[in-house]
């Protein structure tokens, strides 16, 4: 049975009592994650929590009886509970039922499991529709998003925002102190389905967001650029969320209703958390969406005000690399928890049901994903959901207990995991080791692709991918982190397509190079402000002087075309007429590589700037995958970071504390590999030598500097 050790500083709860340290019970330390609340090292617990969503109001009793008994064979810790359970505990608008609630919650609490408790307001039920159609969310077009699936209403709505709460309300006076609750789980995946809305309720709210951000229309007219066009605002009743248009819209209006927008949820997130902490000590949380096909939250802002960083990812196989992103996108959360662990709150263990095709898992596949999360940080791996649906929207998605019961492969693979994870308890609280960072911003991820580009090929993740994706494959972990943040740890900086950055977070990254790190930038990066607008000067505004370039004219290529390079590498997508600073200048570059053919042919592809006692590279294409590498191998001798090659679909990755390290090699691939890592295994529990071959398929986890942890 993994134990679970849930600690607040401020001692409300306190359920570690059946822990033994001597077991591998974690020896907390108190310390601030820069968030509202302490918290022991994130969510912390004797082992790797092994955790569900459960779904019970589907089943029949004697069915909860049941999964219990089973719950508590596997291993389970924690178990989410009333994610969508607002129906049942409130069937009509004047009743709450709270029973079946609360013996769900005591069954669950007698064997010892804990609590994940859904306040229960992401979807609610239809009658609220019927009572309130005003809650319902609007599409750009004016479109209503009906009820009947989920998660059908208006972010800005205070009729729905009155009801939600009066329910956290009642949730938190009945739930706030119960021994079993081990964490609030605000909602579900705020923004999954609902994220903007254009409604006339969400039209009022932008404009006094709006307010709030310019003070007055003379001031929203400069920055949304409105003398251009005919928009110039004289009324503020005149302002619209981006509504349907005609033609392109305006860029500042569609940037900035993306931000009034996460806002919106955020504050709507506060809200409910507020509640919660007025009456219940229990940490409070919801999960978000760190993936490729999600873009509404920026969760840089949102992290700060949960207490446990928690995220939901699934592997997306409508990506060329789906396991590259699930490194990207676990390296993302760690960074959400400025290092600390996080939770996995939500996974599958096999297909989900909403991709065109739903891919099962391969042998093997389980262990590896969930443990390629764990490499990157994760100390808690929980699964949507315990038992399979047999109705509704998600009767073909996978569950860590399938259609066919304890008798299917899928049964026994998840036993399999959970005793893995078992074997990794002395991993719970190391952090990751890394001397990369990669600046990423949700803000230069909306404008980057926003109407009117020069090139709508140019894709901002993609290209922040492409640069993950060759570093995973060289060995190197890397931290993502938002513009502006702190990089004195970093001896290698990456700034994929950072088209828009404010100019504090440009003189960080100037100090990194300046300090002696090696960054590099990548093209459309520091051509905006934060209004979209063209920054003054020569291109790219911020970053001209600090790489000695100047780029006279973007020269973006068509899908099919390519350029080549002086060193036999190509680029596609886009191409700058670049040129260096003259020799006299005092920032000048060199040039390292140029465009051999193509519309910038005779000009620089890469250069490179000593800058204090480090440098500053800049690339002026999308170069293919191979380049991108040798780039890096480059990069990384300069910057003194440690390559070791593992080549595509294998994690390497290191926990470390101050008593211990912990090496990840996943192999992914269908072949052995030799990866330079020996020592003891704790997954198999034998003592390897590093050139013998992991496995095919195979994950081992080698600790170092201490008893084996189990
Ligand atoms: C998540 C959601 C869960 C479930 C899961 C299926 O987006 O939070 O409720 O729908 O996807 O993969």
């Amino acid at each position: 049975m993994h134990v679970i050790v849930c600690t607040l500083t401020e001692g409300a709860i306190s359920s570690n009592d059946d822990v033994d340290p001597a077991e591998g019970g974690a020896v907390s330390t108190p310390q601030t994650l820069g968030l509202e609340r302490e918290l022991v090292p994130g969510w912390s617990t004797g082992t790797i929590t092994l955790g569900c969503d459960y779904n019970p109001e589907q089943w029949d009793e004697q069915t909860w009886v049941d999964d219990v008994q089973l719950m508590r064979e596997l291993g389970v810790d924690l178990v989410a509970i009333n994610i969508f359970g607002w129906a049942h505990v409130q069937p009509t608008p004047g009743e709450y039922d709270f029973s079946r609630l609360d013996r769900i919650i005591e069954l669950l609490h007698d064997a010892g499991i804990k609590i994940n408790l859904g306040t229960g307001t992401s979807s609610p039920p239809p009658w609220v529709a019927r009572v309130h159609p005003e809650t319902l969310p609007q599409a750009a077009d004016g479109s209503i998003a009906w009820p009947g699936g989920r998660q059908a209403w208006c972010p800005s709505s205070p009729v729905f925002r009155d009801l939600a709460l009066s329910l956290v309300r009642a949730m938190a006076e009945r739930y706030g102190s119960h021994p079993a609750l081990a964490v609030w789980h605000v909602s579900n995946e705020l923004g999954c389905h609902n994220a903007l809305c254009y409604c006339d309720v969400s039209a009022s709210a932008f404009r006094d967001w709006l307010r709030a951000r310019y003070g007055s229309l003379d001031v929203l007219n400069a920055a949304w650029g409105t003398a251009f066009w005919s928009q110039k605002y004289g009324h503020w009743d005149d302002v619209l969320p981006p509504r349907t248009t005609r033609s392109a819209g305006n860029p500042a209006q569609l940037l900035d209703f993306r931000r009034f927008s996460s806002d919106a949820l955020l504050d709507y997130y506060r809200a409910e958390a507020q509640v919660l902490r007025e009456l219940s000590a229990a940490p409070v949380t919801t999960n978000f969406m760190v993936t490729a096909h999600i873009q509404t939250q920026d969760y840089w802002s949102w992290a700060p005000h949960v207490d446990l960083i928690a995220n939901d990812h699934y592997l997306d196989h409508r990506l060329a690399d789906p396991l590259a992103e699930l490194a990207f996108s676990a390296d993302l959360t760690r960074g959400l928890a400025s290092g600390a662990p996080w939770m996995l709150m939500e996974t599958s263990t096999s297909a989900v049901s909403w991709q065109p095709v739903n891919h099962a898992k391969r042998d093997g596949e389980l262990q590896r994903t969930v443990l390629g999360h764990v490499a990157r940080g994760a100390d808690s791996i929980c699964f949507f959901q315990w038992r399979a649906s047999r109705s509704g929207a998600e009767k073909f998605h996978s569950a860590l207990l399938p259609h066919g019961g304890t008798s299917t492969e899928g049964w026994r693979s998840s036993v399999e995991l959970s005793a893995v994870l078992d074997r990794l308890s002395g991993v719970v609280g190391t952090r990751v080791d890394s001397r990369v960072a990669m600046v990423f911003s949700w803000e230069a991820w909306w404008a980057a692709e926003g109407d009117s580009q020069p090139s709508s090929l140019m894709r901002y993740l993609p290209e922040a991918h492409r640069y993950h994706r060759a570093l995973r494959a060289l060995g190197v972990t890397v931290d993502l982190v938002a513009p502006g943040a702190d990089l004195s740890a970093y001896d290698l900086v990456l700034v994929p397509t950072l088209y828009t950055l404010n100019d504090a977070a440009v003189s960080v990254i100037a100090e990194a190079a300046g300090r002696g790190a090696t960054v590099l930038v990548t093209p459309f990066s520091g051509i905006v402000d934060e209004h979209d607008s063209i920054r003054p000067g020569a291109l790219p505004g911020a970053f001209s002087e600090l790489l000695g370039v100047v780029i006279d004219e973007f020269r973006p290529l068509a899908a099919d075309d390519a350029v080549t390079l002086a060193s036999g590498g190509t680029g596609s997508i886009w191409t700058d007429a670049l040129r260096t600073l003259p020799a006299s200048s005092t920032s000048s570059a060199d040039i390292v590589d140029t465009f051999v053919d193509g519309p910038s042919h005779g000009r620089p592809a890469l250069t490179r700037r000593s800058v204090g006692d480090g440098s500053a590279w800049y690339v002026a294409t999308v170069l293919d995958d191979d380049s991108v590498q040798s780039l890096l191998r480059r990069l990384c001798v300069e910057a003194r970071v440690q390559v070791t090659e593992v080549g595509p679909d294998i994690d390497l990755t290191r926990r470390t504390s101050a008593e211990a390290a912990y090496t990840f090699v996943i192999n992914h691939r269908a072949e052995p590999v030799v990866v330079p890592v020996g020592g003891y295994d704790l997954v198999s529990g034998e003592t390897v030598r590093a050139d013998e071959p992991v496995a095919a398929g195979a994950v081992r986890v080698i600790v170092e500097r201490s008893d084996h942890g189990d």
